[in-house]
């Protein structure tokens, strides 16, 4: 099976659904963040603050040609990948890519409590998200093949119809 890239806003599902595909339909899985933070043994917040963002978005990049180059791996993408083109070329050359979308308020609701976000951590608002997510949003539907609703929708429904519509 090609890879699945999950893509999307911070909030939208990508590491729950990410999860429960690998366990349901037999892929690996690859939670970007987390390989980061293992990689790196620091957590995102502190690469932001001691190292910078440039030096995190060159670690997303090298990861994700690292998976690229695999196959059958379902990804949960930190929601700034799909905003350098090097990165959206990897995902399109080497799988399908799905768009996780959700509304502000609900995306405000999920990742409120987070002090891991550090774009969002002295931003922490509907208001914010919202215009965050309008400045992303061109480059997040160029990514994708096709875009899944997750507002008000359980995890099973969201990824059985990711597998749906990849297998037709
Ligand atoms: C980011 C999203 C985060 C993480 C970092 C930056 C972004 O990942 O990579 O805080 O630029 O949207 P999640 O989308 O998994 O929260």
């Amino acid at each position: 099976m090609a890879n699945i890239f999950l893509i999307g806003f911070m909030g939208t599902g990508k590491s729950s659904i990410a999860s429960y595909i690998g366990e349901h339909f037999g892929m690996s899985v690859v939670e970007m963040d987390e390989t980061i933070e293992a990689n790196e043994k620091m957590s995102i917040k502190d690469i932001f603050a001691e190292k910078g963002e440039a030096y995190f978005r060159n670690l997303e990049t090298d990861l994700l040609r690292k998976i690229g180059q695999g196959d059958n791996t379902v990804v949960s993408c930190g929601g700034g990948v799909p905003m350098r083109e090097e990165n959206i070329k990897v995902m399109k050359e080497s799988g399908v890519t799905v768009l996780l979308t959700a509304e502000p308020e609900i995306i405000y609701k999920r990742v409120c409590k987070s002090n891991n976000r550090p774009l969002l951590n002295d931003n922490m608002s509907v208001e914010y998200i919202a215009d965050l997510l309008g400045q992303r949003r061109e480059k997040y539907e160029k990514a994708a093949d096709f875009s899944v609703t997750t507002d008000d929708r359980d995890k099973r429904d969201i990824a059985q119809e990711i597998i749906h519509r990849i297998a037709k």
